[in-house]
């Protein structure tokens, strides 16, 4: 696309939405409400985006990046005077989208439509507008009797018979750049809430013969503004409808998507099935045939095909193919899981290797450690990684068997095809094809009750 740039509105205080945080940093499925409209306006081409920041902006920064482009707006004197302090950034000679920070809902798509109509119908200004049901709060778009676009009014500024335009501006727009910079120097701020409308701009381009478009939109949801908690929670919705749409028309089952979040960098294959309660954070990658869920939260994990994780939280992991996870499994950060492994009920492993077809199959604990293949662990089996003052590591070498309820304390090396019987606690190297018993031997005592209490306690 020839020369675009954008520039994205987020100086604003966003008091409506009760909070310390910054509006612009709270999520909307998984990602920040001001990066969704960044990344939309990467994706419709623009080259240099330079987002308008004041309050709370060091958030704001270190939610998009230190190293984008931002302009500190000083003082909030209106989006009129927004734009102005991002121009010195942007070069004439092309088009600007001018985004509100608090419009997530906006798809790539609509902005590279508004730019191409922008520039086909060579208009100075091109205004996203929609037809909504209820316009109360919005800018209304006036027409003249030959339908083209006379002025903006915002609702504080409008007469009764302005105010019943369901025309609607959506706060977004694509300007020429430098009739843009020419028009921002003639607003004033004679008006209701005494600021610097970007809006006036339309006029003040119709009054000098310059020509502007409307690119009106059938579907008004792309354009919801976020103000409060309510319609946060109902972009939240509207974003993960579409998200989980698009994995279903590309061969995902989801047994019941109103249940589930799934984040918008998470890539799925055909014939995943994703069961009630689950969320996908961050970048998840599932593999054909693996069924997810219920109740599982994966935050940055790559799983294999025909896996099966229940009600279960990994990290930060890869899951090989055709294993199982869960129940009630967690999996912390670091962790690398084969195929064909079992990782069942209440285990826990952190920062740790798991070798193809080894079995953890219940109540243990695997941190910083490195498992080999076909490994069985017993129930209750605890790496003891954690000297109170450092972590060590654990190495289990192929085939090796672990009995229930054992300690092995790191550093330790169990090698392969090595038994240890149960109970035992591990602290030194257990040698391959070895039996090890570290603890110590049953002691029966013959009728010890009786002969402490007598033959009558029973
Ligand atoms: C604005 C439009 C209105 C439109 C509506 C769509 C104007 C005058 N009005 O109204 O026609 O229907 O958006 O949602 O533009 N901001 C700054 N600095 C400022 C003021 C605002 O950066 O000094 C930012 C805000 O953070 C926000 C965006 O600009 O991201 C819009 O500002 P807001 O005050 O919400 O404008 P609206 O009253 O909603
Ligand atoms: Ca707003």
């Amino acid at each position: 696309m020839s020369n675009v740039s954008a520039i994205i509105l987020a100086a604003g205080a966003g008091t409506r939405m009760k909070s310390s945080k910054s509006k612009l940093v709270h999520e909307v499925c998984f990602r920040p409400i001001v990066e969704w409209v960044y990344q939309a306006a990467a994706g419709a081409g623009a080259g240099k985006i330079v987002t308008v920041i004041g309050h709370q902006a060091q958030q704001v920064k270190a939610c998009l990046g230190e190293e984008k482009l931002y302009a500190l707006q000083e003082k909030q004197l209106g989006t009129g005077d927004a734009v102005k302090s991002a121009m010195p950034n942007i070069d004439d000679g092309g088009c600007v989208l001018v985004l509100s920070g608090d419009v997530p809902l906006i798809s790539e798509e609509t902005l590279r439509a508004a730019v191409d109509y922008h520039l086909k119908n060579r208009f100075a200004a091109t205004i996203i507008t929609a037809d909504v049901k209820d316009p109360t709060g919005y800018g209304r778009v006036i027409r003249d009797e030959n339908d083209s676009v006379k002025y903006i009014v915002e609702e504080k500024d409008a007469t009764p018979a302005q105010k019943v335009v369901t025309e609607i501006n959506s706060g977004l727009y694509c300007f020429d750049t430098g009739l843009l910079r020419a028009a921002l120097g003639e607003l004033s701020n004679d008006n209701a809430q005494g600021e610097y409308y970007l809006t006036d701009t339309v006029a003040i381009l119709l009054k000098t013969g310059y020509r502007v478009g409307a690119f009106r939109l059938a579907d008004d949801r792309e354009i919801m503004g976020i103000n409060d908690k309510v319609q946060l929670s109902q972009a939240n919705e509207a974003m993960k409808q579409k998200i989980i749409r698009e994995h279903m028309l590309q061969g995902v089952t989801f047994i019941n998507p109103d249940s589930c979040y799934i984040s918008p960098e998470t890539e799925m294959e055909p014939d995943v099935v994703i069961y009630p309660g689950t969320l996908l954070e961050g970048n998840c990658k599932i593999g054909s045939g693996s069924v997810i869920g219920p109740n599982t939260h994966l935050t940055d994990v790559t799983v294999g095909e025909n896996t099966k994780i229940e009600s279960s939280v990994l990290c930060s992991s890869t899951v090989g193919s055709n294993t199982n996870v869960g129940p009630f499994a967690y999996v912390r950060p670091g962790s690398t899981i084969g195929s064909q492994v079992k990782v069942g009920d209440f285990v826990e492993v952190k920062n740790s290797v798991i070798g193809e077809g080894t079995k953890i199959s219940h109540l243990t604990y695997v941190g910083d450690s490195d498992v080999g293949e076909k490994v069985n662990f017993g129930c209750g089996t605890v790496t003891v990684n954690y000297d109170g003052q450092e972590k060590h590591r654990t190495t289990i070498g192929d085939r090796s068997f672990i009995g229930c309820n054992t300690n092995l304390v790191a550093p330790v090396t169990v090698e392969a095809d090595s038994y240890i019987a149960a109970g035992s606690t591990i602290t030194d190297t257990v040698p391959a094809d070895a039996l090890a018993i570290a603890r110590s031997r049953q002691v029966v005592k013959e009728g010890w009750k009786k002969n402490k209490f007598g033959s009558d306690n029973k």
